[in-house]
């Protein structure tokens, strides 16, 4: 494993594997009564939130903390100081505090590389999320959820040559981007729909499929990801009204039924009812939504825990 996790494409095959068997044993932690660690005692984590967040944040908080981390949770939002400057400045106040790892989120793309390689800090940087560029442990957690209820070959884990279609906003989507680039390392094959005006200018160069035709796509895939339509970030109009979008590229029951019986539905959250997903499929039992939530503690712990480099075993060192 590199010192920091920036990208998905950070990760090699062996990397995202040894992610994600290391998750697999802490997820059994998730199902104890006692749930924490002793792994990363001493050791201190930062968090670094820039720009709003539910699940990524408190998740992480959660991980750290069942490894018995000391958690510093720094919600940067409202600076009135320029991107630049109080990157840096709140990068110093981190090292001065002895931060061991910075889980950094924040509006403009780039943001987590700055902060990895200005020497600004010594210590490991994890993106969660940065503009509309990357989020690395967002796609391990669903590579890992898709693993376990997809996953094939000796190590009941394999991705090979299953196919995933990533559907929506993919342009505005840092969760496609880093989703695209691991779910090819470790073998899968992905295909993007969207409307043309949401498919990023160079999506030609990344290791996927393009399509607009969902009904075409979705009766093959063995996993439908469905993106939030990221009204924040769009300033002008991408699609004539909500209703001509969900009408094309959201899943409703209707399309729903043309799925094969064993394929799952994946929403990394936040999701917006009714547009990108109806009601009844989000809670349909085909819907793995919020056990991706559950899965991504484990996946985070799995990461702090290898980046830290964690003295004593990550699972069997209890007291
Ligand atoms: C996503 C994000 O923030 O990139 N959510 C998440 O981290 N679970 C997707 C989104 O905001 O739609």
């Amino acid at each position: 494993m590199k010192r920091h996790l920036l990208s998905a494409a950070d990760l090699s095959r062996d990397d995202a594997e040894l992610v994600l068997t290391t998750a697999a044993e802490l997820r059994e932690l998730a199902d104890r009564p006692i749930k924490k660690l002793p792994a990363l005692r001493g050791r201190t984590v930062v968090n670094l939130f820039f720009e709003d967040s539910t699940r990524t944040r408190i998740s992480f908080e959660a991980a750290a903390k069942r490894l018995s981390a000391d958690v510093i949770n720094f919600a940067a939002k409202g600076s009135s100081l320029s991107k630049g400057e109080s990157l840096k400045d709140t990068a110093l106040t981190l090292e001065a505090m002895g931060a061991d790892a910075v889980v950094v989120r924040h509006g403009a793309s780039g943001a987590p590389h700055r902060l990895a390689h200005s020497g600004w800090v010594r210590s490991s940087v994890v993106n969660a999320g940065d503009g509309t560029h990357e989020h690395p442990t967002q796609a391990l957690l669903d590579a890992f959820t898709m693993s376990r209820h997809l996953g094939a070959g000796k190590s009941g884990q394999s991705l090979d040559g299953r196919r995933v279609a990533i559907v929506g906003d993919v342009l505005h989507s840092r969760v496609a981007r880093s989703n695209a680039l691991l779910l090819h390392t470790l073998g899968a094959e992905v295909t993007l729909v969207a409307p043309p005006t949401l498919l990023p200018v160079g999506v030609e160069t990344w290791p996927v499929e393009t399509s607009y035709d969902l009904d075409g796509v979705i009766p093959k895939a063995d996993a439908v990801m469905m993106l939030r339509v990221q009204r924040e970030r769009m300033n002008g109009g991408f699609f004539p009204t909500a209703r001509e979008y969900s009408r094309r590229y959201g899943l409703d029951g209707r399309r729903m039924a043309t799925l094969q019986d064993h394929t799952i539905v994946m929403h990394p959250g936040p999701m917006v009812r009714g547009m990108e997903i109806t009601a009844d499929v989000a809670d349909s039992d085909r819907s793995v939504i919020v056990e991706q939530v559950t899965n991504g503690v484990a996946v985070r712990m799995a990461v702090l825990y290898l980046l830290l480099g964690g003295s004593e075993p990550a699972v069997g060192g209890e007291e």
